[in-house]
């Protein structure tokens, strides 16, 4: 990690580093989507961590895989509720809240709008009661959130394609749920989208992983992520000036 820096001391002309979230239904290709985007921030030198929900840190790997396990025992959607927000709020005080401080963009391959749309929404527990919980935890709101937008039946295909066979993979998910859970799943998402509709954007995922990284790219681009290196670049060139310069 570098050193932190003070945000006085940014240059004016420096952007803030940016919060990034991608969401979506199974199977719409977040995950990879997430992962092409670190790999073009990586291929243009822009710091940025990436983490995902549930599992982003060690405590979040052993609760994601309590709540994803295909012979999981039964819960209540309460109780269900409580454990994305245990994960959620170590993955911001562990990752997420100290690579913005260092002046890292953050990718965040599902966030709170996940919890909103599944057990806020499909779940039924109602978005004012998370709204209640989102607050008391103080969770911070994303810049931009990218909502993977496919239909149901691309989705279930595309969970068929993958791998299968894992403790918690994605057809099995499926399965578990009725078609109408993830047709709510979307429709909450679309709520979301209309109570935020800057922050909440719904990206066309049907064609190639490359023609919907294009949409992506573009999106992203329009809010700066790729215009300007975030501070700890600038302090990390101006490292490098003083070691070429042997200062
Ligand atoms: P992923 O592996 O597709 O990212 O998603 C993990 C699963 O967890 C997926 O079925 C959606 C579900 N989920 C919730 O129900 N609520 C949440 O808050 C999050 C982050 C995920």
């Amino acid at each position: 990690m570098s050193e932190a820096i003070h945000p006085s001391s940014r240059p004016k002309s420096v952007p803030d580093p940016l919060f990034i979230t991608l969401e979506g239904i199974e199977g719409c290709g977040k995950s990879l989507q997430a992962q092409l985007l670190g790999e073009e921030l990586q291929r243009l030198e822009i710091p940025f961590i990436a983490t995902r929900e549930p599992g982003g840190t060690s405590f979040g790997i052993e609760v994601r895989q309590i709540l994803l396990s295909r012979d999981g025992a039964p819960r209540s959607p309460l109780s269900e509720l409580l454990l994305y927000l245990a994960d959620r709020y170590q993955d911001l005080q562990e990752r997420i809240e100290p690579a913005l401080r260092f002046g890292r963009h953050v990718i965040c391959d599902r966030y709170h709008d996940a919890t909103m749309a599944y057990q806020g929404h499909a779940r039924g527990i109602g978005f004012e009661t998370i709204d209640r919980l989102a607050e008391i935890l103080q969770l911070r709101t994303p810049d931009l959130t990218l909502v993977l937008d496919i239909d149901i039946e691309t989705g279930v295909q595309r969970a068929r394609q993958r791998q299968v066979g894992t403790q918690e993979d994605l057809m099995s998910r499926f399965e578990r749920e009725e078609l109408q859970f993830h047709r709510k799943v979307l429709q909450g998402y679309r709520l979301l989208q209309e109570r935020e509709p800057d922050r909440l954007q719904f990206v066309d995922a049907s064609g190639t992983p490359e023609e919907v990284f294009a949409r992506i790219r573009a999106i992203a681009s329009r809010i700066g992520l790729f215009h300007a290196k975030p501070p700890s670049c600038h302090a990390e060139a101006q490292r490098r000036r003083e070691a070429e310069e042997g200062r």
